[in-house]
């Protein structure tokens, strides 16, 4: 397994499974699939509804609690300091389990400030063994930066060849924040998998579209949580350590960059509104 160094010192895998819309009754055996495939990171959310699963398919697996790596995220809906500090035992109790590697902020809107001094209390009485944010761009990543105690170890945030946020990434750099990719693949959107670009060069390395996605972010040391739920595509989509890009095919990766959402804008308002009402 590769790992990256978080700024505490704590190693995380660099590359997870994510289980975002992952149905409840499946999650369980994806999680089981992915475990016994060799991905050691998973990343699920109070948000997503399958804690509960994926705690199961842990304690299932045999493998050694220290030798897996957990991460879920704190919903806006238990934002500020009374409800994020109950929702963190709340998923400790979901996800049946001591301790978790990982937790972010979901989202930055709320009192999220509240929200983080739950989680450096947490931190600081080994309910967690990193803390981070998620979906924070530059103006809000660096305010908190410099108003907390302890710095966001991880951003989580859209990243994948059409959006490869590179403004984001040299901050994250700046503050030792480790970046971590959400929706390597864009779920699908802009034809990903069928991109005349990526698969011309897969060719060259006999590697598919979604391999040579990953593997570009992984030279970027950009952590990826690429979620499936056919175990032949989590098998494809962990086989990216036998290859490296060249130079000429980063290159052309690189500007294959939109700087742009496939999703939606946290600048929104539109849509501020509708995640802050969900
Ligand atoms: N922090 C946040 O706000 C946030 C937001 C979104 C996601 N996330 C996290 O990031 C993880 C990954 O992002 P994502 O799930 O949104 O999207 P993604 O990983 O970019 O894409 C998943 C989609 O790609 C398909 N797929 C996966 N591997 C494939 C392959 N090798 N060939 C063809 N199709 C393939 C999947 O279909 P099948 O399942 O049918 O194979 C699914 O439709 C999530 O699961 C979640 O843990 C976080």
């Amino acid at each position: 397994m590769n790992f990256i160094e978080l700024s505490n010192g704590v190693k995380m895998p660099r590359i997870g499974f994510g289980v975002y819309q992952i149905k409840k009754n499946e999650c369980e055996r994806c999680v089981s699939d992915a475990l016994e495939i060799g991905y050691r990171l998973i990343d699920t959310a109070q948000a997503y509804y399958n804690e509960e699963e994926v705690g199961l398919a842990v304690k299932k697996s045999g493998i050694k609690r220290e030798d897996i790596f957990i991460t879920s995220k704190i919903w806006i809906s238990n934002e500020g300091y009374e409800k994020a500090r109950r929702s963190i035992d709340e998923s400790l109790r979901r996800l049946n389990l001591d301790y978790i590697d990982l937790l972010l902020i979901h989202q930055p809107f709320g009192d999220y400030y509240g929200t983080y001094r739950a989680m450096e209390e947490a931190y600081k009485n080994d309910k967690l063994r990193a803390i981070g944010v998620s979906n924070f761009y530059p103006d809000r990543l660096i305010d908190i930066c410099k108003f907390v105690d302890i710095k966001p170890m991880v951003n989580q945030i859209e990243t994948h060849v059409f959006n490869q946020q590179k403004e984001s990434h040299e901050i994250m750099n700046r503050y030792n924040i480790v970046h971590e990719s959400w929706g390597p693949f864009a779920e699908g959107r802009k034809n990903f998998f069928d991109n005349k670009i990526l698969m011309d060069i897969g060719k060259k390395y006999n590697k598919t579209v979604g391999q040579v996605a990953l593997r570009f972010l992984f030279e970027n040391d950009i952590v990826v949580i690429p979620k499936s739920v056919h175990k032949d595509r989590m098998q494809e989509n962990f086989d990216i350590f036998d290859f490296e890009l060249e130079k000429d095919d980063l290159e052309i990766i690189k500007n294959m960059d939109e700087r742009e959402s496939a999703f939606f804008s946290h600048y929104d308002s539109q849509m501020v509104e509708w995640l802050t009402s969900v």
